[in-house]
């Protein structure tokens, strides 16, 4: 995964970028590189027990209070706000190569802990299974979602979750790529971790959780 600093520039850059080059070159991308294969179909023994909230706010209501969280990608920290709110951690660790738009409640929160990094470089900083549940929202590419699950499974304790925001496939025009629904699927076949929520969501990107095998 890249450096740390690279990766906080590259994030920059991008979000300067005017949109009608970015749509540029996503349709550039889109020309050259060929649409990502269906996902594998996840068993049905593993969808069984899931339950469907109306948002994921609604899934904050039902996860345990308290216990040790971390956001993966944090940004203007709303969806941090919400969890302190409903869930109050003792510990949330917020990750983000940059929290220059994070709101200021939240990085004044007692309960936060703020790790200005890449999402790998902090997760592979210890093998320890720590965290009651992890929620991985930073880059949304396919090739950076296996990397997140990859660095992020071993740091969920047994029975905890791991929970995926924008669990959808866009290979569409102007929207560039979005890997998660493929990446998390393949992850679901190859490790048999079931299904815990799937949230829906206004414009049909939706969350969802996988329970880590106890
Ligand atoms: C979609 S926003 C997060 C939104 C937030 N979870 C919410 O729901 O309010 C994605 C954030 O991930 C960060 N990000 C993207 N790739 C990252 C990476 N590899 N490591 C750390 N942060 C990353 C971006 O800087 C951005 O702030």
């Amino acid at each position: 995964m890249t450096e740390p600093r690279a990766y906080r520039a590259e994030l920059a850059l991008r979000r300067a970028m005017p949109e009608g080059l970015k749509t540029l070159g996503r349709l550039v991308r889109l020309t050259f590189q060929p649409p990502p294969p269906s996902a594998p179909t996840i068993p049905q023994g593993q969808l069984d027990g899931c339950a469907l909230m109306s948002d994921r706010v609604e899934m904050l209501r039902r996860l345990p209070k308290g216990g040790r969280v971390c956001e993966l990608g944090t940004f203007r920290g709303d969806f941090a706000r919400a969890i302190l709110d409903i869930v109050a951690p003792d510990e949330l660790h917020l990750v983000d190569v940059s929290f220059a738009a994070c709101r200021q409640d939240v990085l004044d929160h007692p309960a936060v802990r703020r790790h200005e990094t890449t999402t790998t470089a902090f997760l592979g900083a210890s093998p320890a299974a720590d965290f009651d549940w992890i929620y991985v929202d930073a880059d949304h590419g396919y090739e950076a979602v296996v990397a997140d699950i990859a660095a992020a499974k071993g740091r969920v304790k047994p029975g905890g979750l791991l929970v995926f925001n924008d669990f959808a496939r866009i290979v569409r025009r102007g929207f560039g790529i979005f890997g998660v629904h493929q990446a998390v699927s393949e992850f679901a076949v190859a490790e048999g971790w079931a299904l815990a929520y799937l949230c829906l969501n206004g414009e049909a990107l939706y969350d969802v959780a996988l329970r880590r095998p106890a």
